[in-house]
């Protein structure tokens, strides 16, 4: 097995070694031409759709992983290869409403009002400024209260799935996204539940620093939670390395790790720590629209790329589990918010309008 960094090496050269080096031998004109091919990266070679609607729950309870930058630069690319594509964003601080360009100020239709209130999602949608075919539902601060506000709500976990089922069964099947990504917050509250029993898989950034494994024994103890009592279908499918420096050991001492213990779930493709990537939301940019010949851009582009050509096959979804069935104590235990009795019976479409 190659270690991670020659892995990463080999990503970024393969990209440069596609350009015809005669007419393209300046860094400049190299960068130039790579921000040429993403940025009109649809009418080359778009990336395969996947076997059916992919709903991927962006989740890791640590902060500053790049869950947000992950779901915002993951749907971008994905988008700007052909691929309709919704992100939610769960995280009250709205940071990737803002690097999509899409305003989060109160009083902004946003997820609060689909998951608290009573709007579709089809209400809360808004365009983005980076690229047609990608669409997002912005988080304002009133989801701060949401959590607690949920508490009382009926069938809480289900709201976000409900949410995006009712929204995906209303659209004509041609605007239907193939892909929706939802970014969770730092944290394992309701918010984050509402996203692990929406989604169909589990998408773990992990960056390469140290601690980097602190806490993902948790993580993946819920998960598997609420696959037995709430969601069946939910799995970890993906595993991103984010932040890599190939200037430290400790870098590649993390990949190698993460390896070993995941295997096939972690993307060859590893995301380089880069400045540009920080730079973007500054501008309310994800970095494929802001720098898209940089490093940070063409490693998530590439990463888009192996996220869609592994989504031609994937398993078919069990069925869910029967209302009324008793939710177990260590859910309860893990999600301290859930009402604990029984599996709820999720709204119908009357008790929501
Ligand atoms: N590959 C990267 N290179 C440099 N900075 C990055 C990279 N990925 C994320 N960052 C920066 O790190 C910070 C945390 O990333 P973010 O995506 O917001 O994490 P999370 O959503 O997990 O809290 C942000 O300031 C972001 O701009
Ligand atoms: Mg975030």
């Amino acid at each position: 097995m190659t270690d991670p960094g020659q892995r990463l090496r080999s990503s970024l050269a393969a990209d440069q070694s596609a350009t015809p080096a005669v007419e393209f031998d300046s860094p400049i004109a190299m960068e130039a031409l790579r921000a040429t091919r993403v940025l009109h990266a649809a009418d080359q070679e778009p990336f395969p759709a996947p076997g059916r609607i992919r709903v991927i729950t962006i989740a890791n309870q640590k902060g500053g992983v790049g869950k947000t930058t992950s779901s915002v630069n993951l749907g971008v690319a994905l988008a700007l290869y052909g691929l309709r594509t919704l992100v939610v964003d769960l995280d009250p601080q709205g940071n990737t409403s803002t690097a999509l360009g899409v305003d989060h100020s109160v009083g902004t239709p946003s997820v609060y009002d689909a998951l608290v209130g009573d709007s579709s999602l089809a209400e809360v949608v808004h365009p983005t400024t980076a690229t047609p075919l990608l669409s997002c539902v912005p988080a304002t601060i009133d989801l701060a209260g949401a959590e607690i506000e949920l508490v009382s709500v009926v069938a809480r976990e289900y709201r976000l799935r409900r949410a995006i089922e009712t929204y995906l069964q209303e659209l004509p099947p041609e605007r239907r996204p193939h892909y929706v990504l939802v970014d969770c917050p730092p944290s394992l509250g309701l918010l984050t539940l509402n996203a692990l029993v929406a989604g169909d898989e589990v998408l773990i950034p992990i960056q390469c620093e140290y601690y980097a494994l602190e806490g993902l024994g948790q993580l993946l103890n819920n998960i598997d939670l609420v696959r037995r009592h709430l969601n069946p279908g939910i799995a970890v499918r993906t595993i991103l390395l984010t932040m890599y420096d190939g200037r430290t050991k400790l870098a590649d001492q993390v990949a190698e790790e993460v390896r070993k213990h995941f295997g096939s779930l972690v993307l060859d493709t590893v995301i380089p720590r880069n400045v540009r990537v920080s730079e973007a939301p500054g501008y309310g940019q994800s970095v494929v629209t802001y720098d898209p010949g940089s490093r940070g851009s063409t490693s998530y582009v590439e990463a888009a790329r192996e996220l869609a050509q592994r989504g031609v096959t994937l398993p078919p979804l069990p069925s869910r589990p029967t209302p009324g069935t008793p939710v177990a104590a260590p859910l309860r235990a893990a999600f301290p918010d859930t009402d604990g009795g029984t599996v709820p019976v999720p709204p119908s479409a009357e008790e929501r309008s």
